[in-house]
């Protein structure tokens, strides 16, 4: 059995996938002996997508990774954590203002729960400017979005704001 500590978590809203994030799974899958992808379901936050489709949309688009998993959580990351035994978090980086929020995350985890750790990647150059923020709203202007996302993500967003 693998220590707990070859276990990450990526969590997110993941409203939705997008390649920027596949690029973050894919990279961490080939450090970590498992990966598990938590979706957010945050009832106050308001999504697109249902935390159903967004899960299903990212287990679509992770098929070909065999040591990641996508799971739905509520509430509180750190006790996510600690019901899934793992004690890594990855979060991706794209802009030095995204580090500014990640940090001040990182901490507040870490001191609820000491001995968790967060490791930040580096998002690929050719994915920094990919934002499911930007995806959605450029799709709701009716423009294709499969350059960004997943085909069945492109799809889904067609539909959905058509
Ligand atoms: O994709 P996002 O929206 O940037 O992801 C943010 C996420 C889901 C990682 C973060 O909001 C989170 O962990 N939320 C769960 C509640 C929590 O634990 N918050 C951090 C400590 S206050």
């Amino acid at each position: 059995m693998p220590h707990s500590a070859d276990i990450a978590v990526y969590p997110g809203s993941f409203d939705p996938v997008t390649n920027g994030h596949i690029d973050i799974v894919a990279r961490t899958s080939a450090i970590f002996d498992r990966v598990i992808v938590a979706v957010l379901d945050n009832r106050a936050k308001e999504t697109l997508f249902s935390p159903e489709e967004r899960h299903v949309m990212l287990a679509r688009s992770l098929t070909e990774f065999a040591n990641v998993e996508v799971r739905v959580f509520s509430g509180l990351l750190v006790d996510f954590m600690k019901e899934t035994g793992a004690r890594i978090i990855v979060r991706g980086l794209r802009f030095v203002s995204d580090f500014e929020y990640e940090l001040q995350i990182a901490l507040m985890n870490q001191s609820m729960m000491p001995g968790i750790e967060t490791f930040f990647m580096a998002s690929r150059p050719s994915r920094t400017f990919v934002s499911s923020s930007l995806v959605k709203e450029i799709a709701s202007h009716g423009r294709d979005t499969t350059a960004f996302v997943p085909q069945i993500v492109a799809d889904a967003l067609a539909k959905k704001l058509k």
